[in-house]
């Protein structure tokens, strides 16, 4: 098989940086990826497959970074947007649907009593830190060092242009360490309002950290202690583990959790579920934003749910996951690589010990998958969704075993 050739995408690329500056930006820069071995357009998807400008087609591992849950064009889904679309999207005020799917998430959420929507993951992480801080009257969240929560000013990695105002309420501790998260706690006696935190630890560029034993319980008994809020940050990981927020998988009630990504199967939505302790204050926090009554992503979203719940679709990623783990992980040992793999199976990731963090190998063995039509990425957490398939698993070991072999060719075992 001739490797893929990219012009059109580094032609648009070219384009795109005359208009656009840094004509990609944020997580899907390309800079993020490995030269000349990756798309940077894209045309179309169906199913675990997505295509690019050039008419390369690609076993999709990334999945839109989360969005798409079960599968690019699920036809349950599509059905639910087009009807919905055919009656209008955005109105003077919400549909029907607006009720119906927050009946719907606080049903399926056991500690959840309301919820609201918005439009990005940022939106509600922002604005469930927001309800802390007025239902608690303090000003201060602890956040986790590393923990990604949004390009707002509070929370965004890159600091340009934000004012050392704009973070004088974070105070950090380490994830997975109770003792750094109880210190932060006292040492900020009475002006704590709560914790915001991701069910697994996932920060782009690490390995994954599944919550120690006892921590999450250890994070619920401090803020229960302290009077203070514990929002989780499902936005990434949520409904791709447990249908009831992944707390649930890993034994934890929060007090608010945020959704995006995947709730609606690639349509604009995010949401915040929350207890009735909150209720009063979530309706006296302003949220509001030009899109966030839109019909069309909410029927995507109750469809999503539909398709997640009828055909097993989060067991379903887990045996996947599983089923590409144990491939990868005994190609690896075949050809005397030690390898980490972390995190949960249907969002793994791999890196190589001997890269020390530096990501050289991993670099290499992505670009590798891609330029061969599966791809992953070199830093980020991988997706699985409920639409691949064990033949995908099985083309996919194939094209992993030339990539490990290539990155032995270049680095030797
Ligand atoms: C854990 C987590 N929180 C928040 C966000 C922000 O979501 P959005 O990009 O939709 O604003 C992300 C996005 O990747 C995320 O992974």
């Amino acid at each position: 098989m001739d490797p893929y050739r990219f012009e059109r995408s580094q032609a648009l690329f070219e384009r795109a940086k005359r208009s656009i500056p840094g004509g990609i930006y944020g997580h899907q820069s390309p800079m993020l990826l490995t030269t000349d071995s990756y798309p940077y357009f894209f045309s179309r998807g169906a199913g675990s497959h997505v295509w690019d400008v050039d008419g390369n087609e690609y076993i999709d591992y990334m999945c839109s970074y989360g969005p798409i849950v079960v599968g690019h064009l699920n036809p349950r889904v599509e059905e639910a947007a087009r009807l919905r679309a055919a009656e209008g999207n955005c109105f003077n005020g919400p549909t029907a649907l607006w009720v119906e799917l927050a009946e719907r998430l606080v049903a399926l959420t056991p500690f959840a009593d309301w919820a609201v929507f918005g439009k990005n993951g940022s939106d509600v992480c922002t604005w469930a830190i927001e309800v802390a801080r007025h239902a608690t009257g303090r000003p201060k969240i602890a956040v986790a060092e590393g923990a990604y929560h949004g390009t707002h000013a509070w929370a965004t990695p890159v600091a340009n242009g934000v004012t050392p105002e704009d973070r004088a309420n974070v105070v950090k501790f380490r994830y997975n360490d109770l003792k750094s998260l109880t210190r932060a706690v006292e040492e900020n006696h009475g002006a704590m309002a709560g914790v915001i935190l991701t069910p697994f630890r996932h920060d782009a560029g690490h390995d994954s950290e599944m919550p120690a034993e006892g921590f999450l319980r250890g994070v619920r008994e401090l803020c229960d202690r302290n009077a203070m809020v514990f929002v989780l940050d499902d936005v990434r990981a949520g409904f791709r583990l447990h249908m009831g927020g992944s707390g649930e998988l890993f034994g934890v009630r929060p007090d608010l959790s945020c959704y995006c990504k995947a709730i609606a199967n690639g349509y604009p939505l995010s949401a915040c579920v929350g207890r009735d302790s909150l209720r009063q204050a979530a309706s006296e926090v302003f949220f509001t934003g030009s899109y966030f009554t839109s019909a069309v992503p909410m029927a995507a979203a109750l469809a999503t749910l539909d398709e997640l719940e009828s055909t097993g679709g989060i067991e379903r990623m887990r045996e996947l996951g599983e089923t590409l783990r144990d491939g990868m992980l005994a190609q690896a040992l075949r050809c005397g690589f030690e390898v980490t793999w972390s995190g949960p199976p249907a969002m793994p990731y791999m890196s190589f010990k001997a890269d020390q963090g530096r990501h050289a190998r991993i670099k290499l063995f992505c670009g590798e998958a891609a330029k061969r039509g599966v791809y992953f990425h070199p830093r980020h957490n991988w997706f699985l969704s409920a639409a691949h398939t064990e033949e995908d698993i099985r083309r996919t070991l194939e094209v992993t075993d030339e990539a490990f072999a290539a990155v032995r060719k270049q680095f030797g075992a």
